[in-house]
């Protein structure tokens, strides 16, 4: 069994801040993510994820508990070399280009030349740099800019990338982008990822298993199968051509209901129901335009999760 990437026991962070008293930004995160993972680290802003992620990459000193990095502890140089840190800004020279970005801090970690140049091909073809290459990072979109922070992840060729919010600020395309880019990197590079998002949507096609942070503590981690009420399969489908009255008819049936331009959508408990609602349309002379599984936000987990604790289907 490969060795887990990324341990955490008791970690904790409290900052001290002048009218705002003690905030306990993380606490007692115990943490475990295997080898070749893909995890989503989940949570609303403030929640401490990024507080999280500093003490993994020994910026940040924990008030208490540890953070290991392939069993060593997180401010350990040699914990430190098998990271790869995407930070939620990134930080550019504006002068430079991308080529010359990579350059700089393969030298920072003593590459020569040769490996310099090779680690920059791998780059460039992964992230789709080469006709950037040697462009000044200024005036850079941010979605390009994104593409230089994982290049600069990727100098040295660290197992683990440990990657803030890389999604936050990109268009859908962008996000996409990374999506994919993170499992390629995982399926070709052998890569273990952990990165935050505050958007479920950017977890749950990807992550082999997520954590839910809120308010410093981890209130759910495992598979997102595993989430509570998750098994209620709710389904949108989308409809134009009702009358009136057949849609305000369906509705009546269905578990949720918006009409719009494009038609109108209705929200089915389940497939079976969504089935019998599509199936009711068409005999209704609807055309069916859509047929989904329901977009989930975290809020909607957050409620679910709180009333799966009120109703006793709790969980730690
Ligand atoms: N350097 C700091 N000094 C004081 N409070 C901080 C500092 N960094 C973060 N915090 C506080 O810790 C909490 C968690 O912040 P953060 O880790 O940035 O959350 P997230 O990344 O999930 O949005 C917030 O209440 C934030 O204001
Ligand atoms: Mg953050």
């Amino acid at each position: 069994m490969p060795m887990d990437a990324v341990t955490t026991a008791g970690l904790s962070k409290t900052y001290h801040q002048l009218g705002r008293g003690a905030v306990h930004s993380v606490r007692d995160l115990d943490l475990v993510v295997g080898g070749n993972e893909i995890y989503g680290f989940l949570g609303r802003n403030g929640a401490g994820k990024t507080t999280t992620i500093k003490m993994l990459c020994g910026l940040v000193q924990p008030t208490a508990g540890e953070a290991r990095l392939f069993g060593k502890p997180a401010r350990d140089p040699a914990a430190r070399a098998a990271l790869g840190y995407l930070p939620e800004q990134p930080y550019f020279y504006e002068y430079l280009t991308p080529r010359e970005t990579v350059r700089f801090y393969g030298r920072l970690r003593g590459m020569d030349d040769g490996a310099i140049a090779a680690l920059w091909d791998r780059a460039a073809d992964l992230l789709d740099l080469g006709g950037v290459a040697d462009r000044r990072i200024r005036g850079f979109s941010k979605g390009m800019r994104q593409r230089v922070g994982f290049a600069v992840a990727l100098v040295g060729d660290p197992p683990l990338l440990v990657l803030d919010e890389p999604m936050s600020g990109l268009d859908p395309l962008g996000r996409r982008m990374v999506r994919e880019l993170i499992v390629r990197l995982r399926k070709e590079e052998g890569k273990t990822i952990f990165f935050s998002s505050h958007v479920l949507g950017d977890v749950e096609e990807i992550c082999d298993r997520v954590g839910i942070l809120v308010d410093g503590r981890l209130v759910f981690s495992g598979g997102m199968d595993d989430l509570p009420g998750r098994d209620m399969k709710r389904t949108e489908l989308r409809v134009a051509g009702l009358s009136r009255a057949d849609a305000a008819d369906l509705a009546a049936r269905a578990a949720g209901h918006a009409a719009g331009d494009g038609g109108d959508t209705f929200t089915a408990a389940d497939g079976d129901a969504a089935n019998a609602l599509a199936a009711e349309a068409l005999r209704r002379g609807g055309r069916l335009l859509e047929f989904r599984r329901a977009q989930e936000s975290l809020e909607d987990v957050f409620t679910r999760m709180q009333h799966a604790e009120t109703t006793g289907g709790a969980r730690p």
